[in-house]
């Protein structure tokens, strides 16, 4: 269920686009709009923009765009509602209740009262470490090197030597027992009744992308077993979908996103100045976590252990990593086990040296393909030959291939025409899976970015519309919403007419009339198609050039899709056709003002 679209409008309106974004992107004023660096997308010179006539942005850079409201979802991971009480807050506006199913209320009060104690539960644990019973802790940490400041950044805490504390302190905020046993953060036994499931470790808390506690992670003190206990998945806590030390790493501003193994490495990375550094938690990377680093960056470097698990572990994950779009390289820290020894041992500069140095990703799997086989025997010799020729082959791009084939052939002195010989046999025999295909099976983006001529047409003509509002009455007679053939873009024009004869037109409305964020994000395109026509009578030309071939486009189309014993309709749409062809000499001109 949703609010009512007043209700939506009005808290729209009173949050100005501009304040909103700037608490989270730098903004400078150009023109009659604003532009940044883009949040959603690494970007060195800003593509980012902010239009407060159209209370939309849109980035020239990676397609994203929206409303306010769209923004926040973008950027905070909020849901729609999310969104609008954020807003609503901040304005000053009372939401009413809404009336959710039952069911989906009792889930989201669920989950609200887990966050809760999950975030009293980090308090508890970071009050404890920083208290006269918490000195073991304490103790502990900075003899890892640990500053306190980083400790404060990453919450650290402290459960401490009896197993009742927390138990106690959550029922004397009134938690009742089913809850607390949801939370995962005690054990339930029939003969002893309920104790804390972490005592007597150093506690990390995990937080999802927007910085609120789901889970923890707790180390002994020393060598005990398990070294480490983690919260079990819950309702709010979803291992497969987070990443440690993403909410800080998010912004971190750094040209891409380092993901290791360990939260003692990310956080000891950190410390270091490398706050770009996330793990996982304690399980093998997900594809949903590569599609949660693509959200936030085009480049990573694996660093894990480089041992037989740690090399198997990076094995799976860099073609996890290419599926989501990411160029990944893998950095060896040689002789050292993780990142937290390297730095300790050899300090940031030599740190940084290696990072520099890391090795793409493909080498690297070739590299270890190499491991495999024992390359004195022929045998051997001609296996690698043949999976590395495969592994070749699912480039699509032959000017990428042909770098690899280069590249292989220079480190592994194989000759380039054999190598490339080989592809070609493969190739005939058309087995082989592309990168390129993996790719392509998940994202439509690259779809979405090859806009027809006609598209391209009809999208310009509702940019200027919503640029310079005084054309459309003025268009009106000459145009009219099923003239545009594109259905989201018809659908466009549509609420355009209409918002017109309301007398104000608001794209920000429009975007936020498409309830998903893809279609909001295409639509938010919609109305910053580029024009750079500054002279009014290129501008003239180009508005009856469009009105015109819209038309002709959607006459067409009505032909085509006519049955062929239709002569009445056939008749009119000639008819049509020569009123266009007059329209064309006779042009109105049109006067363009904001
Ligand atoms: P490591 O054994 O490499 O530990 O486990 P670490 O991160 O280097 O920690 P320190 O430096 O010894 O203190 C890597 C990650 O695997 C998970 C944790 O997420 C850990 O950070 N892990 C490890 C567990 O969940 N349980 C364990 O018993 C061990
Ligand atoms: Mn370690």
């Amino acid at each position: 269920m949703r609010y009512s679209d007043e209700l939506v409008e009005e808290v729209r309106t009173r949050s100005n686009i501009v304040d909103v974004v700037s608490q989270y992107v730098k903004l400078q004023r150009r023109g009659s709009n604003y532009f940044g660096l883009c949040p959603f997308h690494n970007e060195k010179s800003p593509s980012f923009s902010v239009s407060p006539g159209k209370q939309i942005y849109y980035c020239f850079g990676c397609g994203a765009g929206g409303s306010v409201i769209t923004f926040l979802m973008q950027y905070e991971n909020y849901t729609f509602q999310e969104a609008m009480k954020t807003l609503a807050d901040r304005a000053g506006i009372q939401l009413p209740e809404i009336e959710y199913s039952r069911e989906a209320k009792a889930e989201a009060d669920r989950k609200a009262v887990l966050l809760e104690i999950n975030k009293k539960a980090a308090r508890f644990y970071y009050a404890q470490l920083r208290s006269p019973q918490g000195e073991q802790g304490m103790h502990y940490l900075k003899g890892r090197g640990l500053s306190s400041e980083i400790m404060q950044k990453f919450g650290l805490g402290y459960a401490g030597k009896y197993n009742t504390s927390l138990y106690q302190y959550l029922k004397k905020e009134g938690y009742n027992d089913e809850l607390l046993k949801e939370s995962g953060l005690f054990s339930m036994d029939e003969r002893r009744g309920v104790s804390d499931k972490f005592w007597n470790r150093v506690m990390f808390p995990i937080m999802d992308a927007n910085s609120r506690v789901i889970g923890f992670g707790g180390r002994v003190m020393g060598d005990g077993k398990p070294k480490y206990l983690n919260s079990p998945e819950t309702r709010i806590f979803d291992k497969s979908r987070n990443l440690y030390g993403l909410n800080i790493a998010r912004s971190s501003r750094k040209k891409n996103l380092i993901i290791c193994e360990g939260y003692m490495d990310v956080i000891s990375m950190h410390q270091a100045g490398f706050n770009n550094a996330v793990a996982s938690l304690g399980t093998a990377l997900t594809s949903q976590q590569a599609s949660l680093l693509k959200r936030y960056t085009d480049d990573v470097l694996i660093i894990y252990d480089m041992d037989g698990a740690g090399v198997r572990a990076a094995l799976r994950a860099i073609p996890m990593l290419r599926t989501a779009g990411l160029r990944t390289k893998v950095v060896d820290l040689k002789p050292h086990k993780d990142p937290d020894e390297f730095i300790q041992a050899l300090g940031r500069e030599a740190f940084e040296e290696r990072l520099e140095k890391a090795e793409n990703s493909f080498l690297f799997e070739i590299r270890m393909l190499y491991e495999e086989y024992d390359m004195s025997d022929p045998q051997g010799k001609t296996d690698f030959f043949h999976k590395t020729a495969e592994r070749l082959l699912r480039f699509e791009d032959e000017i990428e291939r042909n770098s690899y084939v280069e590249s292989v052939s220079r480190i592994y002195g194989i000759s380039q025409e054999m190598l490339q010989q080989q592809i070609r046999k493969l190739a005939m025999k058309g087995t082989a899976v592309s990168y390129q295909e993996q790719r392509e099976d998940r994202t439509s983006k690259r779809k979405r970015e090859k806009v027809s001529g006609a598209d391209q047409a009809q999208k310009l003509m509702l940019t200027w519309i919503s640029n310079y509002p005084g054309i459309l009455s003025q268009l009106k007679p000459y145009l009219k919403p099923e003239h545009f053939s594109n259905p989201l873009y018809r659908e466009v024009a549509e609420l355009l007419f209409s918002q017109l004869e309301k007398g104000e037109i608001s794209p920000a409305r429009i975007i936020d009339h498409f309830e998903d964020g893809e279609t909001q994000t295409e639509v938010a395109g919609v109305f910053h198609a580029r024009l750079e026509l500054e002279n009014p009578e290129a501008m003239q030309k180009a508005l009856r050039d469009v009105v015109c071939s819209l038309r002709e486009s959607s006459i067409n189309t009505r032909i085509a899709e006519m049955p062929v014993n239709d002569l009445a309709g056939l008749q009119k749409l000639v008819q049509e056709k020569k009123e266009l062809e007059q329209l064309r000499f006779q042009f109105p001109v049109i006067e363009i003002n904001t």
